[in-house]
């Protein structure tokens, strides 16, 4: 029996937007953002198809993520940035995963753990710039990054990256983005005093990789746009090709249609279908939204990669 409903993922037009981001990041590596289950088009084939695109690094929000790609034979350096109290961490330092850092107490695990482990962590610290969702406030910077000093010097970790987050990047112009950029500035600057030397600094999602070279740093980190998404509707010209797509009724008004005809829902919008961006003005919310609420039970068909893929769940 065909599927009545499947959402097909074009790895082709995932491939495509990580090399427009490649191209629009010039001298910062691309890491490809893969949380929300590769927001909702399928962690793996999503980020083997950016890995063999040119994405240097991938970002997953959970440690179980990014796990997931290195069981899957993924070994592309990765960031995984939400780390809850008493997430058991040897696995990941055992397979050398990057660790994001929001607080003391969050720096004092891994390093518990990379002692237990017998190796080095590899760590990113995080600076609240503004957006406060995450990251190490500056009233607590210099202290978080004095004990990440101490802590390297003793053999337990390695502060491989430093970042940010933008609360508004997608508001081209809006003041908190140069308050961000500078006070992450600051913040480097103090990791730097305190003797740390990052292999890469980033700040940059979709939006400042694509509206703002100065905060592009060493790496970039989008994550919608290499889905073909723009994180801003307006803006024109940007490449990106949407790379997706139980039972409803849909007033057609005098429109034929015969029972089995296909029925797309949303898509990149070349053959007059609606985009995701369309459903998100309908529904009022962004499409992010969209993508990712695709359910678990729709089967997704892969194209455009090496070969058809099956749906790896
Ligand atoms: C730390 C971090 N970096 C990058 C991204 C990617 O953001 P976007 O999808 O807007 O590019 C996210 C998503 O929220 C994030 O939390």
């Amino acid at each position: 029996m065909p599927p009545t409903a499947e959402a097909l993922v074009d790895l082709g037009a995932v491939r495509t937007n990580i090399e427009v981001l490649r191209d629009r990041a010039r001298n910062a590596d691309v890491m490809g953002v893969v949380k929300a289950d590769g927001y909702g088009h399928g962690m793996v084939p999503v980020a083997r198809a950016m890995v063999a695109a040119g994405a240097a690094w991938l970002g997953t929000a959970l440690v179980e993520e990014a796990l997931q790609l290195r069981r899957a034979g993924i070994r592309t350096p990765t960031l995984a940035w939400i780390i809850p109290p008493g997430t058991p961490l040897g696995e990941a330092v055992a397979s050398d995963i990057d660790l994001g850092v929001s607080t003391r107490w969050g720096l004092d695990e891994i390093a518990a753990a990379a002692r237990a482990a017998g190796r080095p962590a590899r760590v990113h610290l995080k600076a609240d710039t503004g957006l406060s969702r995450g990251g190490v406030t500056p009233g607590e910077w210099s202290d978080v990054v004095e004990a990440a000093a101490r802590a390297e010097a003793a053999g337990l970790l390695r502060v491989t990256g430093v970042f940010s987050h933008f609360a508004r990047a997608d508001e081209p112009g809006h003041p908190s983005i140069a308050a961000q950029l500078t006070a992450f500035h600051d913040a480097l600057a103090l990791a730097e005093k305190a003797g740390l030397r990052p292999e890469v600094r980033h700040m940059a999602n979709s939006a400042a990789t694509l509206t703002l070279p100065d905060a592009h740093f060493d790496l970039v980190r989008p994550g919608i746009a290499g889905y073909g998404l723009t994180p801003i509707p307006d803006l024109a010209g940007t490449g990106l090709r949407p790379a997706c797509m139980d039972q409803f009724v849909v007033d057609i008004g005098d429109d034929e249609a015969r029972a089995g005809e296909p029925a797309v829902l949303f898509g990149a919008g070349d053959g007059g279908e609606p985009t995701a961006q369309d459903w998100a003005e309908a529904l009022d919310t962004i499409s992010y939204e969209i993508v990712c609420r695709v359910g678990q039970r729709v089967p997704r068909r892969y194209v455009g990669g090496d070969g058809e893929w099956p749906d790896p769940r």
